[in-house]
């Protein structure tokens, strides 16, 4: 399946932003670490960071020691996030280094020195053309420089039972059950081995198992969601990976159950949800998906399964099963 304007707005919103850096970030030292921009770490050659997978690469959740002369971060989603990010990359900081972070004005790099000035000792915008902004900052302090200060501990309730549940900034419904995942549990059968395609901090993989599933596997491109899935769900088999590559060698499953990502950053996308489904034929006998009413998810399904039925909806959302039978 080729990819759409939404998968095509959202790459070439990342390659400005990214030619921006390229523009401005031109003479950094050579104990440098680029976060979560692979295009900028390819052209200055430099160590790279990110707690997301992509392609081959695997994320990881915290970045090396270091120490670093220069550290970049290409501004994330999400205030906590922006917040865990920063206190991590300032903290692989050397003497007398300097922190680069630099994203859209709609991103919300404005923001940015104001919500640090209490953590480092200067932090401002040194350059603002073309909607995209760099900031620069050096002399960190009060930082919270461990993953294990960011761990957010909840209380998930699901079926009429409150569970402890571990989340981190940034991973989907904060520790929660977000209304999708919900109205796709709701009266799910499940038998056989399971993969719960985007896992986030697990709570579908909890559900799959508490219907029945002799066994799930569960996958993330974020190295701190498969970090949550293996303290929540500890019976469930977590790997991390870009999509299908975490499970390359895995499998066949029965069924694969997913409520997917439809975004990258800020922009809708959805090359990833095409994949499983294109993919999931050759992997499983039956797929189940939660997706929002108005992605078109029908015409993809029918291209690629041989049945396909709408078994639940609400005002937001539609539940899919197809089948290869
Ligand atoms: C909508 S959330 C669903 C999370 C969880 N299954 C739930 O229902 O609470 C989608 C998940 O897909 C993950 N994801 C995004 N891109 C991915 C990729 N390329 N490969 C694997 N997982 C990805 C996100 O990190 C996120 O945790």
């Amino acid at each position: 399946m080729k990819k759409n304007r939404m998968d095509k707005r959202a790459d070439l919103h990342e390659e400005h932003v990214s030619r921006f850096a390229r523009e401005e970030l031109t003479e950094l030292p050579e104990a440098t670490l680029v976060a979560d921009d692979e295009r900028l770490a390819e052209a200055l050659g430099t160590e790279f960071w990110s707690r997301w997978s992509s392609g081959e690469r695997v994320g990881k959740a915290w970045p090396a020691a270091g120490p670093f002369d220069a550290v970049t971060l290409r501004l994330p989603k999400g205030r906590r996030p922006i917040e865990m990010a920063v206190h991590a990359l300032g903290g692989i900081l050397a003497p007398g280094g300097v922190l680069y972070i630099y994203g859209s004005n709609d991103e919300g790099i404005r923001s940015v020195p104001k919500m640090f000035s209490d953590h480092f000792d200067e932090i401002d915008t040194v350059s603002y053309r073309q909607k995209c902004r760099l900031v620069r900052a050096s002399g960190p302090k009060n930082l919270r420089s461990s993953l294990a200060e960011w761990e957010e501990r909840h209380e998930l309730q699901m079926d009429n039972r409150a569970m402890p549940w571990v989340s981190y900034p940034g991973l989907f419904a904060k520790g929660g059950v977000d209304d999708a995942t919900a109205l796709l549990l709701d009266g799910l059968e499940v038998h056989g081995s399971v993969l719960d395609f985007g896992c986030g901090t697990g709570v579908l993989s909890a559900g799959l198992l508490a219907r029945g599933a002799d066994r799930v596997d569960s996958i993330d491109a974020d190295a701190l969601a498969i970090e949550s899935t293996r303290i929540n769900v500890p019976e469930a088999q977590a790997y991390l990976g870009d999509g299908w590559l975490a499970v390359q060698d895995k499998g066949p499953w029965d069924m694969i159950v997913s409520n997917p990502p439809v975004h990258k950053g800020v922009a809708e996308d959805y090359g990833l949800l095409k994949s499983l489904i294109e993919q999931a034929p050759k992997r499983a006998d039956s797929l189940i998906l939660v997706v929002q009413r108005q992605v078109p998810v029908y015409r993809w399904l029918e291209e690629s399964f041989r049945t396909v039925s709408r078994l639940k909806e609400s005002s937001r959302f539609h539940v899919w099963q197809a089948s290869v039978r």
